[in-house]
């Protein structure tokens, strides 16, 4: 009887052992962990417990941490905050190339995963964050690379936009020094409106170096809402002349009505200004085969909504591509066009850019007949306040 008692008791006490043992265990996996993870209130996103990785990582006190949420990491994430509350039980859910800030508003970039669980008797959210600003650093640069070399390819054109204005100036300070010259006087007419074609040409000519001064600019990997047809637009103010001197005509047809995505203006011009460059390479290359001597060049750009997504796409009449060169499209630096016309990189890039903003590319294609691009994006979800 005794010895029975006194066999539960140890029994008891070896069990207890073992728990704190397992305890400690789960501890220090969970401190030794590389990546930052949170124990987050699922109702709030308090955060209630972190690893020393996490404590490490954003620089704060444990103290410090515990009286955050942790969509104050984030500096007030939306997207992430409508992720966190439509969040249902064992589901995870991966964020990517999040903003994220250290102690001191020091700002680095995160994939996030959240998922949900149970902890004791309470609902919590476990999130885990990796740091990878070192990539999404690397892939700036070189979609800066691909912005420069676009933007030298496009030099003749620009040079051609801003040298219309110039011309109109000239015209106009020839016309006031040959008619001073003969002495003659210039009526308060003239002087008037040639003023006013000046003023204009000096904003037009100002304005197309004042967008090639923004779309040179490094653009971040941050989004905001904005509407397609904008950077769009945007591409014919540096690519209109390219269009007239290779005589391709174009057809817009944007939707004024369609609801905002969440990207980067600057970055969705590149995209636009890759798929039209290499549409006006693909009808040029057509017009150099001897069957297709008089083929029209047709640039058709449309937007529209379809099934909840904002669409685009972008055809062309060119040479079309062969399942060869479908199956390598988006392999960096596949190009078939001579050493200095083609880096490869426009359909690569483009592709990166339009996935980070969790939109997707279809392609049509036909031999000797044309080529379609479409891009889908997810509408942007309207804020609370909207
Ligand atoms: N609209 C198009 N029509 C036909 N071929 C295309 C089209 N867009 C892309 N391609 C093909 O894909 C290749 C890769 O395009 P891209 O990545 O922009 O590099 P690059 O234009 O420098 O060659 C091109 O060389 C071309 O063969
Ligand atoms: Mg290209």
């Amino acid at each position: 009887m005794i010895g029975n008692r006194i066999g539960v008791a140890i029994e008891n006490a070896m069990l207890q052992e073992q728990y704190i043992k397992s305890e400690e265990k789960y501890r220090t996996l969970f401190d030794s962990d590389p990546n930052p993870i949170f124990i987050l209130d699922a109702q709030n996103c308090r955060i209630l417990d972190i690893n020393q990785r996490a404590l490490d990582s954003y620089g704060y006190s444990r103290e410090e941490m515990l009286a955050l949420s942790f969509l104050e990491l984030g500096g007030g994430d939306e997207e992430l905050a409508q992720a966190l509350r439509t969040l249902s039980l064992d589901k995870s859910l991966l964020l990517t190339k999040r903003k994220h800030y250290r102690k001191g508003r020091r700002p680095f970039f995160v994939n996030i995963n959240i998922s949900d669980a149970k902890y004791g008797e309470s609902e919590v959210v476990i999130a885990s964050t990796t740091d990878i600003t070192e990539s999404v650093e690397k892939e700036t640069q070189l979609i800066q690379a691909s912005k420069l070399t676009t933007l030298g390819q496009m030099a003749a054109g620009i040079a051609h936009e801003i040298n219309q204005p110039l011309n109109v100036i000239q015209v106009c300070a020839d016309f006031f020094l040959k008619m001073i010259d003969r002495g003659q006087p210039i009526s308060e007419e003239d002087l008037k409106s040639m003023a006013g074609d000046i003023g204009r040409n000096v904003q037009r000519a100002a304005a197309i170096i004042q967008h090639m001064r923004d779309f040179a600019r490094q653009s971040g990997a941050t989004r905001s809402k904005i509407d397609i047809s904008d950077p769009i637009r945007d591409v014919f103010k540096v690519l209109g002349h390219q269009l007239r001197v290779h005589e391709v005509e174009l057809v817009l047809e944007l939707d004024p009505n369609l609801p905002p995505i969440l990207a980067d203006h600057n970055r969705l011009e590149q995209v636009f200004i890759n798929l039209v460059t290499n549409a006006v390479d693909a009808m040029d290359e057509k017009r150099g085969w001897p069957e297709y001597d008089h083929v029209e060049k047709l640039l058709k750009i449309r937007s529209f909504l379809e099934n909840g997504f904002v669409a685009v796409t972008v055809s062309d009449t060119g040479i079309g591509m062969s399942d060869e060169v479908l199956a390598k499209l988006f392999e960096p630096f596949f190009t078939t066009k001579d050493i200095g016309k083609g880096t490869g990189l426009g359909v690569c890039i483009s592709y990166g850019i339009v996935k980070d903003y969790d939109g997707s590319i279809e392609i049509e294609s036909k031999v000797g007949e044309g080529t379609t691009f479409k891009l889908s994006f997810p509408a942007a979800r309207p804020t609370e306040e909207e």
